[in-house]
């Protein structure tokens, strides 16, 4: 069983040295800069890396694939079409408008209902626990998809360091608050910080992990630098970015989306392709850099790992 999820490994010869690709994109800079295409493409939604090749500017490249045999996208697909709305609500301008942030330093409280309570230093988190990679389907609510090539570590083990007491029903995860570095924070639309939360045993899953880099290379801003939450299993929004706190509850706690519209976006956000999203279809998404639709799996693909997590529930009331 444990196959399906195992990452593929991405062989160093597959990926471009830093440097390489560094100066390659200096040179993909400037080049565009000179072309006066650039101009005329500023006025137009930006067509992906993937659609369009002369708005690549490359970067780390790999062959590998997740364990259904699909492609991982593009480095510069995933790190450039990104949801991040304490930045902008612009997917394509993220990148651009978090260039600077402030990932160091940084730490990670982790307490609540533990015996062990601790805050950790990143780099401490980098020294505890061995980095391993997993390639996992990242399934947006909004009907996108990418493949991506996460590097960090199982939360379960971050979790057994601190031991939970048997009052610790739910985990809570909270995004850095710095309105002052993330102008989407001054919108007093969202209750900010940003948080999400899973219940104990969908937290203590091998799948569930804490991504500290993307293709080799440590986490850019985009991604939710310096360490974000992955839950391939569910909708894109539960994947928590830059935390900083991380609580053991005894309730289910709040979460944003939810709080926003809990008849849209509820607290399991489970990917299901037969309960469709009050305003669009789930049953099919878009493969970033594919031209046509594809189904969607439920639980998006994972289901062996995780659909007993959900066993005697109604996952059209519990979604
Ligand atoms: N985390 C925070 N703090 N703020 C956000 O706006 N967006 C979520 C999730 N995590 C979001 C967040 C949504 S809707 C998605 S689809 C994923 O991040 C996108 O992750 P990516 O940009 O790395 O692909």
């Amino acid at each position: 069983m444990t196959h399906l999820y195992k990452s593929v490994p991405i062989r160093s010869y597959e990926i471009t040295p830093r440097d390489a690709y560094l100066s390659r994109r200096d040179f993909m800079k400037a080049a565009t800069i000179a072309g006066g295409a650039a101009l005329l493409a500023a006025c137009a939604p930006a067509p992906t890396a993937e659609e369009n090749p002369q708005n690549a500017e490359s970067g780390p490249t790999s062959s590998a694939t997740d364990e259904l045999g699909d492609p991982v996208n593009s480095y510069e697909d995933i790190t450039n079409y990104n949801n991040y709305y304490e930045f902008t609500v612009n997917k394509q301008q993220v990148a651009d408008m978090a260039q600077g942030f402030t990932v160091s330093p940084w730490t990670v409280e982790v307490g609540g209902l533990v015996n062990n309570p601790k805050t950790f230093g990143i780099e401490d988190l980098l020294k505890l626990f061995p980095q391993e990679e997993r390639i996992y389907r990242l399934r947006c609510v909004e009907a996108w998809s990418m493949v991506i090539p996460w590097e960090g570590f199982a939360l379960a083990s971050l979790l057994e360091m601190v031991e939970p007491t048997s009052d610790a029903k739910y985990v809570r995860f909270e995004t850095v608050h710095r309105p002052e570095e993330m102008p989407g924070q001054k919108s007093p639309f969202y209750p900010w910080p940003y948080q999400e939360g899973l219940r104990l045993d969908e937290a203590m899953n091998e799948l569930a992990f804490l991504a500290t880099g993307l293709y080799g290379e440590p986490n850019v801003p985009q991604n939710g630098a310096p360490i974000r939450l992955v839950v391939p299993w569910k909708y894109g929004f539960k994947s928590i970015k830059s935390i900083v706190k991380i609580e053991l509850v005894s309730e289910m706690p709040a979460t944003l989306w939810n709080d926003i519209a809990s008849n849209e976006y509820g607290f399991y956000a489970n990917v299901n392709p037969a309960v469709d999203h009050p305003r669009w279809s789930q049953a099919s998404e878009r493969r970033i850099g594919e031209l046509s639709r594809r189904a969607t799996l439920p639980f998006n693909g994972y289901g062996e790992q995780v659909a007993a997590l959900y066993d005697g529930m109604d996952l059209s009331v519990d979604y």
